[in-house]
């Protein structure tokens, strides 16, 4: 089978993935939850703290001119990666659910009025959900749910029928941390469009796997964490349409995010200041843009296929084993597998796999109402990254097969 990937290169690039568990190899499969951090992205981090420490947009000294060239060296970088259309529509955030809370609370507060309603899907994380719940509550406003199939995909016909109904907002995952399913997010968008509903578009799923072009998306907001992309935590971007931004009041007052300030009135910052208050992680900032290169780099056709190649070897071979049932069997699907094999409980089965070695999720992974779907109490999830190995999808089998035979 070919592999487009040099998997043992890109492997040495990642220290944590060298090293033992319980006196095991560790093989780490909970890639939808945080990828591992390659040495770029960590000297990157390193290199800041250790040379170039220092506040950005208000010093006049060397130190901060060059941390503030290199940040918004940064915001240019992402922006030109997503293909937005201007670097001010790149806001930095502390991560997805930081952006979702920004949008839902701005934009909710400027769209949503007593008796409107909003749509999200019955896929969402929490992330996606409850912002906009409590925005909702708020405004007096109905959260409206696209209900999914048994396979796990979003039913388009219903999707259709509630967007005649004139929601205010929609708010789409990209792809489910919880099934795996790769929606149709262009058409959703399209869909959506045509009624003049903006849409957010949760990518904290999909930028490690799939080339995002916001233009050719159309989205008017589209977020996502860097610690899900090779990059740190503690950092996330929120892309909005420039159209949309401006109108939105800010989210959060303080420094950096006003213009004139005094005791009787206060003016905002243009963008992307205006919903940036406060000092900014730098250090993470320029260490995501080293992680979106490295991706970049290592080439995002040859990442999906190879976690392609991960995803249909692993289902075909679990497959084989008594009881396995998967949850989520969507045509399109990204390399994340969840399942549960007979009566055990999802948890024991990752306690057992994490003696072997093996870092696997087990849970509600922060979707609940999708766990309530298939009256389930949770699953056993694997989920790839570009490092991950053929053996070691191998070597997952057998582990699980094994894990069966001691909890049966
Ligand atoms: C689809 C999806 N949305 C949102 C989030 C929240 O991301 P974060 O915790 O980085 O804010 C996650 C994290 O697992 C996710 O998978």
């Amino acid at each position: 089978m070919c592999q487009l990937l040099h998997i043992a290169e890109i492997r040495t690039a990642f220290p944590a993935l060298h090293q033992n568990v319980f006196n095991k190899p560790l093989v780490y499969l909970d890639n939808a939850a945080t990828t591992q951090k390659p040495w770029p992205v960590i000297n990157r981090i390193k290199q800041y703290y250790e040379f170039e420490n220092c506040n950005i947009h208000r010093g006049v000294h060397y130190l901060s001119q060059q941390a503030t060239e290199a940040f918004e060296h940064s915001r240019r970088t992402i922006a030109a990666q997503l293909n937005a259309t201007a670097s001010h529509e790149i806001i930095f955030t502390k991560g997805t659910t930081d952006s979702i809370n920004l949008v839902a609370s701005s934009l909710g507060r400027l769209l949503l009025n007593g008796g409107d309603s909003m749509l999200i899907t019955g896929m969402e994380h929490h992330s996606n959900l409850v912002p906009w719940q409590q925005i909702c509550e708020q405004k007096e406003a109905k959260l409206m749910v696209v209900p999914i199939t048994d396979k796990g995909e979003i039913d388009l016909e219903q999707y259709q029928k509630l967007l005649e109904k004139n929601p205010k907002i929609v708010a789409i995952t990209h792809i489910s941390n919880a099934l795996g399913t790769v929606n149709p997010i262009k058409e959703m968008v399209r869909m959506a469009h045509v009624y003049d509903i903006p849409v957010l578009v949760d990518g904290a799923q999909s930028v490690a796997h799939t080339r995002i072009d916001l233009l050719d998306l159309d989205c008017d907001f589209f977020v996502f964490s860097g610690h899900k992309v090779y990059g740190p935590m503690g950092v996330g971007v929120l892309y909005g349409k420039e159209k949309w931004l401006e109108r939105m009041p800010p989210y959060q007052f303080g420094g950096e995010m006003v213009d004139q300030v005094g005791f009787d009135k206060t003016t905002f910052n243009k963008l992307p200041f205006k919903f940036e208050a406060g000092t900014p992680n730098v250090g993470a900032v320029l260490g995501l843009e080293t992680a979106l290169q490295f991706l970049e780099e290592t080439g995002y056709d040859a990442v999906s296929v190879h976690e392609n190649i991960l995803l249909n070897e692993a289902t075909a071979k679990l497959s084989e084993i008594d009881g396995m049932r998967f949850i989520g069997e969507a045509s399109d699907k990204a390399a994340v597998i969840s399942f549960l094999v007979g009566a055990i409980h999802p948890y024991d089965m990752g306690t057992l796999l994490d003696k072997m070695g093996f870092a696997v999720r087990t849970g509600h992974h922060c979707a609940q109402p999708v766990m309530d779907r298939y009256d389930i109490p949770g699953t056993v999830r694997v989920s790839f990254a570009m490092y991950n190995t053929l053996e070691e999808v191998n070597r997952l089998v057998e582990a699980v097969r094994k894990a069966t035979l001691m909890l049966t």
